[in-house]
């Protein structure tokens, strides 16, 4: 297993690195000043947030709050692990990745130099010489053939085949027991328990290798060549492969087009094959697990669009909910996801080749139901809102879900239309979204998909996800439909006060950031900070820094703190949705300075009092004490 990375080499790469370099060869930036600015990579917008610092060596967004260095900015871009990232980065530079002992604590997900890529790599290339010369290699042939599958759409999956027999692979690869530990390992060989022997576990069977984000072969699913079960077969779980969590056809996906707008998640191997035979380059599938959040986390990574294409019988409608729960908490505002149900008996691979991809794509344009619409006709089925009682019903259903939207629009939107539909406004919602539990429509309870899958295999069928823990938006809800009989409008919102809501300092502090130039009205920003108030000490520590460095914007500031708490905080206040409108903005920020200048006074003075009537005060106390005495009050800025 590969050790942890020093962390004296990574301090080394990073010195080596040019962020610019890094974030330019994978999106377009546009020099503004010292910074470079594009439209961020990690949320849709039409009007540029991003920045990039080559001072800092450092991103932020202002729009969406992601922000890191280089390795950061590889690993959110790239969808890679740390490791990966570094490797990347490393390779870039010409530097060697050097390994230390793994002590405990920290371990890779995936090691990098795990020895188990070379090993699936050469198993794929075997399989893949298979299918051209093995000399079983005719019935492959014509299978694929009979599916519609062409030569080139057969090397764009590399797609193989493992000859009958229970030790091709072992002889091909076999050597020392090192090499037979790791097959065994990468899920390429069972081990029978009783005998202590081993065999291939792919035999007789198409092979389709199954590539992470990286290109490289982490596992393989293999198909039957005839109608025998079990129908798939797929590597078990090893170090580098986690089934719930990849996609087929990823990898090839991204290849084929590296502006992908949509993805679409369809249930099978040949589904995406048969796609991308007819020109359809953009498919993926998942393992033959429900789709998951981790599946919807890479997906809105790369694309803003994913578009879920599923059976209409029961068990696809059953896997397109499961599909929708895992992708609600992960739609921001900005990112979608549609739905199309195919006709009974079809699946993607049957439609496209029996309409052709015209009409497809038209099926798409015409079908594809938007989120939201599937969202509330599943539920309507469910609980019928042409009575009291369906109505009651659905508001229980849907208002928990629509709660774990992270996107403050679309949970808004979703909000709005549920009370046009029950009739039911904003409190009574709001109660039933904390008391009932988020509970998903019933459907029939066969399996998802057939779990007979014969002996040699675990049950295949991953359990769907824990619940998510309940999100902070409750408050944001109670905020935005306060009063019963008013209708949140987004776009329309009052601006709000929110200094009942959080504390002055920090309210300040946000003000500060988002308009670093009111530091310089800042008269005396020297004393004002209790010594318990975090926040107030970061806004002196901040109002000290630019007013000793006036050009500083707002990035840089944020920079400067990166990686300490007070940078994570700073993130998450230039994170946050500005609410205060512009015009107080201003008035609010130096009374809050004031006040807190007041109190810091109010404080000395009590202190000094105190230590008075204890003993003497030294000359400079007393001048101290002169002071505040006389200076009743005023305010600490000269612009109010
Ligand atoms: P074809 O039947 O060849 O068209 O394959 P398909 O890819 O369309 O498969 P299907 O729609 O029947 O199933 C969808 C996915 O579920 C497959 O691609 C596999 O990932 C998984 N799956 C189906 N059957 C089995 C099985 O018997 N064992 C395992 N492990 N997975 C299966
Ligand atoms: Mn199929």
């Amino acid at each position: 297993m590969a050790g942890l990375i020093p962390q004296s080499f990574i301090d080394d790469l990073l010195n080596r690195s040019d962020i610019v370099e890094v974030v330019s060869s994978r999106i377009q930036l546009k020099k503004a000043g010292k910074n470079y600015t594009a439209c961020c990579p990690f949320h849709k917008e039409k009007t540029p947030s991003f920045s990039v610092s080559p001072d800092k060596q450092f991103y932020y967004c202002f729009g969406c709050g992601a922000g890191g260095n280089a390795l950061g900015f590889i690993m959110d871009h790239d969808s890679l692990d740390f490791p990966q990232a570094v490797e990347d980065l490393a390779k870039r530079a010409g530097m060697e990745v050097p390994r230390e002992e793994g002590g405990p604590g920290r371990k890779p997900r995936q090691p990098v130099d795990s020895p188990l890529y070379p090993l699936l790599e050469a198993a794929a290339e075997y399989y893949r010489q298979a299918l051209k010369s093995h000399p079983a290699r005719k019935a492959a042939v014509e299978y694929l053939k009979s599916r519609g599958l062409s030569g080139v759409i057969a090397r764009d999956f590399s797609l193989g085949f493992a000859p009958p027999g229970w030790d091709n692979l072992i002889k091909h690869l076999g050597g020392d027991s090192l090499q037979h530990k790791a097959m065994l390992d990468a899920g390429l060989l069972i081990e029978n328990s009783e005998t202590g022997r081993s065999y291939d576990r792919f035999r007789d069977r198409v092979m389709f290798p199954i590539r992470d984000s990286r290109g490289r072969i982490i596992a393989f699913g293999g198909r039957v060549l005839g109608d025998d079960k079990p129908k798939y077969l797929n590597s078990p779980e090893t170090p580098v492969f986690h089934k719930g969590q990849e996609l087929y056809g990823l990898y090839e996906a991204r290849k084929a087009n590296r502006d992908l707008d949509e993805i679409m998640v369809v249930e099978g191997y040949m589904d995406v094959i048969a796609l991308a035979q007819q020109g359809l380059r953009n498919a993926v599938a998942t393992l033959g697990t429900a789709t998951s959040d981790e599946h919807l986390k890479r997906l809105f990574r790369v694309v803003p669009s994913v578009l879920f294409c599923f059976d209409g019988d029961a068990a696809g409608r059953k896997a397109a909910w499961r599909a929708l729960e895992s992708t609600l908490p992960n739609l921001q505002d900005g990112k979608r996801a549609r739905f199309l149900f195919l006709p009974e008996g079809e699946d993607p691979d049957s439609l496209v080749r029996r309409e052709g991809t015209d009409a497809f794509l038209a099926r798409i344009q015409q079908q594809a139901q938007p989120l939201a619409d599937y969202f509330f006709q599943q539920l309507s089925e469910e609980a019928d809102p042409r009575s009291l009682e369906g109505k009651a019903h659905l508001a229980t259903l849907a208002a928990p879900l629509i709660e774990k939207i992270p996107g403050a629009n679309l949970r808004a939107l979703m909000r709005q239309r549920l009370s046009e539909i029950t009739g039911l406004q904003g409190d009574a919602l709001q109660q039933m979204s904390v008391a009932a539990p988020a509970a998903a429509p019933h459907f029939d309870d066969n399996a998802y998909y057939d779990t007979s899958t014969g002996q040699e295999e675990d049950a295949w069928y991953a359990p769907p996800e824990a619940p998510q823990p309940k999100r902070s938006g409750q408050k944001e809800w109670k905020k935005d439909w306060k009063k019963p009989g008013q209708r949140p409008d987004f776009k329309a919102r009052a601006p709000r006060t929110p200094t009942s809501v959080e504390p002055p300092a920090l309210t300040t502090l946000r003000t500060l950031l988002h308009h670093p130039e009111l530091a310089q009205k800042v008269e005396d920003a020297s004393n004002f900070a209790a010594e318990d108030d975090t926040y107030a000490q970061l806004l002196v520590a901040l109002l000290g820094t630019l007013q000793k460095n006036p050009k500083l914007r707002s990035l840089q500031l944020i920079a400067r703190w990166h990686g300490t708490d007070q940078g994570r905080l700073l993130r998450a206040l230039a994170e946050k949705e500005w609410l205060i409108s512009a015009d107080n903005l201003e008035q609010q920020f130096f009374d809050t300075i004031s006040t807190l200048a007041t109190r810091q006074r109010e404080r000395s003075l009590e202190k000094l009092l105190r230590k008075a009537r204890q003993g003497e005060l030294s000359a400079e106390e007393k001048d101290q004490l002169r002071n505040l005495l006389n200076r009743n009050a005023t305010p600490a800025t000269g612009s109010t």
